[in-house]
């Protein structure tokens, strides 16, 4: 996969992807990260990327000029894959989202700053994509949050000390982990995952699983497949007003 960011701040993106895993993605060529400057797209002597916005109001506004240059450039003829916008009024990024974008061959993302991007930049964007509901000084941030959610689901990248399966999202909350000691600072690991008992240890598990959601996630319990008995459970739960440790 190849990743284009567009910003003003290209040093951003040095460290983030300089260590650990993407590092090594990089380094097998499983995805290759290119940053360019805005301010390379000017055509004015004092590379100028904002301007007042019309109407008025407080802020400044990203100019149309440098952003349709620089996407233009990208969207070429060979272009394969979406143009996406980080902005707090986009859709939500999500694990689905994220798997969608991992079998795309190519993602360009426009990194905005200031109060916005003047509107007319939306016509060679693909997706504008919110992080969440808060507001964050500009789009490199959630650029970068979004490259790492994707290179990793990339083919190869994780080992397999790393997997994939039963993570977070998939679609309950992960269940609480141990290493030893099995007693620390007077805390106890849970009896059950001591006791090589695997079928006990995996009920465990999801019972966990199942309990955090409840308690952090209740909205993910939607779309979550339940057996018939942690339905019942769920009932419980709720009649207990949330007071889990009384059941
Ligand atoms: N830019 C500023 N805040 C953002 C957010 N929450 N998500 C995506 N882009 C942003």
């Amino acid at each position: 996969m190849i990743i284009d960011v567009v910003t003003i701040f290209p040093g951003m993106f040095d460290s983030p992807f300089a260590e650990s895993i993407i590092l090594r993605a990089r380094e097998k060529g499983q995805f290759q990260l290119r940053v360019h400057d805005l301010r390379d797209y000017c055509h004015d002597r004092h590379r100028v990327v904002d301007d007042y916005p019309y109407g008025g109001g407080a802020g400044m506004v990203m100019r149309p000029e440098p952003a349709f240059r620089a996407l233009q450039d990208l969207r070429d003829s060979s272009f394969s894959g979406e143009v996406l916008l980080p902005t707090p009024a986009g859709e939500p990024f999500t694990q689905v989202l994220a798997e969608k974008l991992s079998t795309l061959e190519q993602l360009v993302i426009f990194c905005p700053h200031y109060e916005g991007l003047d509107e007319r930049v939306s016509t060679l964007v693909d997706r504008e994509i919110s992080l969440g509901d808060y507001v964050l000084t500009g789009g490199e941030l959630p650029a970068m949050v979004m490259i790492d959610a994707v290179v990793r689901l990339l083919p190869g990248v994780l080992g397999s000390a790393e997997s994939l399966d039963e993570e977070s999202f998939s679609p309950l909350l992960e269940y609480p982990h141990y290493t030893r000691p099995a007693e620390f600072a007077g805390l106890k690991v849970p009896e059950v995952l001591l006791s090589g008992h695997h079928a006990r240890i995996n009920d465990w598990r999801r019972l966990q699983a199942l309990k955090r959601t409840f308690e952090r996630r209740p909205d993910l319990l939607a779309q979550a497949e339940l057996t018939a008995q942690e339905e019942d459970l769920l009932v419980q739960w709720r009649q207990h007003d949330n007071k889990l440790d009384e059941v």
